[in-house]
């Protein structure tokens, strides 16, 4: 296998990190990705049994045409006149669009939010892309045909529409099952790397050798077989299945071996900017070819590594071998180019919390993550994020109203500077929260500041808040100890 670039595992927004591989001059030969959909669903772990609260949905409803998304796309339609590559009947088309969904309906915006959050990182991609390299972008129906109308533009050449047709898909009595999802292959060049002869599929009975006979070609090798069709039959993964890592957008790993078989050449290196619980990489490992996988959520990258953990198979293990790297910024003066939402987000992320977009500045709560009470109860610890110079005893009694309005446990607030003795003193009177923890000698019981404080500093060098297990973290726990959730 040819060295390129080592394996990695990137924990970040991959806008930033295909900034940084296009830069290091690194080129894929296949770029998969399955990237959020345009709906309210949930795409972080699900925890069986319940699922999360609506309130918990409403802050994952990633979509909304918050001021930051208002900004992040006038940003945008003014660099894309800058981009060579892109025609520019395309960049007037994008403008129109903008204009249009812009001034519709709050759907409208939220459509206008994901668009324009998947044109932005499909223009990188397009420059990441090796020579033969392709690209294929796997979505839902109700997506496919807008990004249909955005990879024409941005790419050019059209592949195939591939069908992934799960038949075990559940079945109401008002329409027909939803049963398929939509992987769109596209290309920069017309000349593309396509292996057709590790994919062939049989000739159905008795084809074969009316095609011999007619040809005329008596004594020649039997044909080896078909180019398959653009439709996959595969079932999707079920509760049960033994593959299944508690994610719910997990894809089958025989789907993702298929794709890497046929359009990642032998020494190539296949990329998933959105790799989810790692389904891209592990077909990449079992058919040892070269990748770096790309994923926002810590929660995520722990699943990959425990994943790419488990292939213990001995033939495999040069291809586990990788780095994982956290991304920018890493240093406070690489942290204060970021606008003030772009830190809010990036700290929120950094200690494994899911951001709010909302954004309102008025709620007080820039981000949130479930914890454990003990049993099957769960709380909520919440967090607030204070930039630039604001500091003072006022901010925890805020936090601490905050908290009893949205009946949270515990509370973390985040400075860029120092916090005064004051403020401690104020963080450490809101109490104590204790957890009890069932271990095999007994119960164990552990305490937690209800309110703490860490500084952006100490969350560039790594520092978390502690609290009790996270949902996340209880699956994985319950993973290693066998009992499935
Ligand atoms: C649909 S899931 C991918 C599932 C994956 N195909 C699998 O089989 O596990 C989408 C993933 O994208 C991640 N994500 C969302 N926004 C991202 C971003 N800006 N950069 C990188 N990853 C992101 C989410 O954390 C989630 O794990």
């Amino acid at each position: 296998m040819k060295s390129l670039p080592p394996n990695r595992i990137y924990r970040g927004d991959c806008k930033l990190i295909l900034k940084d591989l296009i830069q290091e001059g690194i080129k894929a030969d296949l770029i998969y990705l399955d990237p959020p959909f345009n709906s309210n669903r949930v795409y972080n772990m699900i925890f069986n049994g319940g699922g999360l609260s609506a309130q918990q949905k409403a802050f994952h409803d990633m979509w909304n045409f918050t001021e930051r998304a208002r900004q992040l796309t006038f940003e945008f339609t003014k660099t894309i006149d800058q981009l060579n590559d892109i025609p520019t009947s395309f960049k007037e088309f994008i403008k129109a669009w903008v204009k249009i969904l812009e001034a519709g309906s709050t759907e409208d915006r939220k459509l206008l939010n994901y668009l324009m959050y998947m044109t932005e990182r499909l223009v990188l991609m397009k420059r990441f892309l090796a020579p033969r390299g392709t690209i294929m972008l796997h979505c839902d129906p109700t997506a496919s045909h807008y990004i249909k109308v955005i990879m024409d533009g941005i790419f050019g050449n059209f592949i195939n529409e591939i069908i992934w047709y799960y038949p075990n898909a559940s079945r109401g009595k008002k329409m027909l099952a939803k049963s398929h999802d939509v992987i769109l292959w596209y290309s920069n060049d017309k000349i593309f790397n396509f292996n057709r002869d590790d994919i062939l599929v049989p000739y159905e009975s008795g084809m074969t050798e009316w095609r011999y006979t007619k040809g005329g070609q008596a004594g020649k090798d039997m044909p080896k077989g078909k180019t398959p069709d653009d439709i996959i039959k595969i079932p999707s993964i079920n509760p049960m299945s033994k593959e299944r890592r508690g994610y719910e957008t997990q894809k089958p790993q025989e789907l993702l071996e298929f794709l890497v078989k046929m359009a990642c050449p032998n020494n190539g290196l296949v990329v998933d900017p959105f790799c989810g619980c790692g389904t891209t990489i592990a077909a990449a490992i079992v058919l040892k070819r070269n990748w770096i996988g790309v994923d926002i959520s810590g929660d995520a990258v722990n699943e990959i590594c425990d994943r790419i953990g488990e292939m213990k198979d001995i033939h495999l293990r040069d291809n586990c071998k990788f780095n994982v790297i956290e991304s920018n910024p890493e240093t406070k003066r690489e942290y204060n180019r970021l606008n003030p939402f772009e830190k809010q987000d990036w700290l929120i992320r950094k200690i494994n919390g899911f951001p709010n977009p909302r954004k309102s500045g008025d709620s007080g709560v820039d981000g949130e993550k479930t914890i454990h009470l003990g049993g099957d109860q769960w709380g909520k610890m919440i967090f607030s994020v204070k930039t630039g110079k604001q500091s003072s005893p006022v901010l925890i009694r805020e936090l601490r109203g905050t908290m009893a309005q949205e009946k949270a446990e515990m509370g973390g607030l985040i400075l860029d500077v120092e916090p005064s003795k004051e403020m401690e003193e104020k963080a450490r009177a809101a109490g104590i929260l204790n957890y009890k923890l069932k271990t095999s000698s007994g119960i164990a019981e552990q305490s937690f500041e209800r309110i703490q404080i860490l500084t952006s500093q100490e969350i560039i060098d790594g520092k978390y808040f502690i609290h009790p297990p996270t949902l996340a973290q209880k699956k994985q726990e319950q993973r290693h100890s066998g009992n499935l959730l």
